[in-house]
């Protein structure tokens, strides 16, 4: 992997801009982007999917944008080429703002609401990728009362466990997500007698930061069989959704083996004679960006060391949810002494620790850290939390940047609330 932030003069830089620089002129704690690595990730999976896949039959790669749904990130994806997956009818009008057309996004949603189902089909999108039978009667009266035709595909559960932890993982027999071959016989069958309703094919994604490459096997052998199962019943499969999940870098990780899976893609879907359609997310965005910290405090018991920071878990919550590992290094005196840290955020909680017992160079208070590897379901899942205005984003592109989130005000968080005339 090519990295996009690395030191230049003792400073650790965001392509060529220094994250000194960005955090004086926007204060902290910020969300810094490379666009050149989220460029780069996009063409190094196409690229793989090029050398193993005829040209014309390359997938539809539809960007999750839960991982990162700011809409200048997402219209660079779109000037790469990108098509968009949402999961909400936010999602959806973060994609159109972005100037997405319809026929390159596909709705993933796990409980759909009609709202998003109205406004999806008033966009004509390309798809609704569908979970259960309440769900797809649900698309087929809205869209028959709005005279108009949805494309529906049925989510399998292939029972395969890739994601790398407990809680990303989406494919294991007793997650929420999918259905066992009958289920979907069962689901296209009704989709066909249902009006204004195009069934088309099948899809999967079994988790996120799926870093054994190997588990996408047994899911795509799953689905192999299952269009198998449809066809043998008469039914049409003209589309496979291969999912998302591809890891990326957070620590030591190898790259994913993107040739593998190319090769798994070209030997079990390919010879199915479908459309094929991807869902990456994490992969597309996740090092390119990091989240820029101030220490504000030094705090020392008779066990620990704390840093202290200015972010807490309501800006960067995965360590704290998910157990995750980010790096965190300083972005000045990089060749200072490292020391021991627990790394803390100021929020009233125990929980609210990224990193304990952790080797980072010596800071002090005033001193700015960086969060790595921090691009992805960082900002989106940021919240107000402690009442904690959410923080803004940068966008880098060589030398120039360009602030594409302000910081929320304390106003703004507190606009849209108001006091009960009862209540004095
Ligand atoms: N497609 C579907 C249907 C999904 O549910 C997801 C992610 C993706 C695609 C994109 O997956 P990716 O390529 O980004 O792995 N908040 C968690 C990750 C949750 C992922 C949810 N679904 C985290 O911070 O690790």
């Amino acid at each position: 992997m090519i990295d996009f932030f690395s030191a230049k003069n003792g400073i650790l830089h965001a392509e060529d801009v220094p994250l000194t620089h960005l955090a004086t002129e926007f204060g902290t704690p910020l969300y810094v982007y490379s666009q050149a690595s989220i460029e780069y990730q996009f063409k190094t999976l196409s690229d793989a999917l090029k050398k193993h896949l005829p040209a014309d039959r390359q997938p539809l790669l539809c960007y999750a944008c839960k991982a990162n749904s700011n809409i200048a990130i997402l219209s660079l994806l779109k000037s790469l080429g990108s098509g968009l997956e949402i999961v909400s009818e936010g999602e959806l009008a973060r994609g159109l703002k972005a100037g997405f057309e319809g026929q390159k996004i596909i709705s993933t949603s796990f409980g759909k609401s009609k709202a998003e189902i109205s406004a999806c089909l008033d966009t004509d999108i390309l798809q609704f990728n569908i979970e259960c039978v309440d769900e797809l009667n649900s698309i087929s009266e809205t869209a028959k009362a709005k005279n108009k035709q949805a494309d529906v595909v049925f989510r399998i559960n292939p029972d395969v466990a890739g994601g790398g932890h407990d809680k990303i993982n989406t494919g294991r027999k007793e997650d929420k997500f999918g259905n066992n071959a009958d289920k979907i016989l069962e689901l296209y069958k009704l989709a066909e007698s249902l009006d204004n309703i195009q069934p088309v094919g099948v899809s999967v994604h079994i988790g996120s930061q799926v870093f054994n490459v190997q588990s996408f096997k047994p899911a795509f052998e799953k689905l192999a069989e299952i269009v198998k199962l449809l066809r043998s019943n008469g039914h049409e499969v003209r589309v496979l959704d291969i999912g998302g999940g591809f890891p990326i870098i957070y620590n030591d990780e190898n790259n994913l083996d993107l040739d593998s899976y190319a090769q798994w893609v070209r030997d079990i879907i390919l010879p199915l004679d479908v459309d094929i359609q991807m869902e990456p997310g994490r992969y597309m965005v996740g090092n390119a960006g990091v989240l820029l910290s101030r220490v504000e405090y030094i705090k020392t018991t008779d066990v620990r060391q704390f840093m202290v920071l200015d972010s807490g878990m309501n800006d960067l919550i995965r360590p704290a949810l998910y157990e995750s590992f980010h790096l965190i290094e300083a972005v000045e005196h990089r060749d200072a002494e490292i020391e021991t840290y627990d790394v803390v955020g100021p929020i009233c909680e125990s929980g609210d620790i990224f990193a304990k017992n952790r080797q980072i160079q010596n800071v002090n208070a005033g001193d700015l850290v960086v969060f790595r590897s921090a691009g992805a379901y960082g900002y989106t899942m940021a919240s107000n939390y402690n009442s904690r205005p959410l923080p803004a984003e940068v966008l880098v592109s060589g030398n120039q940047y360009k602030l594409i989130n302000k910081r929320q005000s304390l106003d703004e968080m507190m606009a849209r609330e108001s006091i009960p005339e009862w209540v004095k």
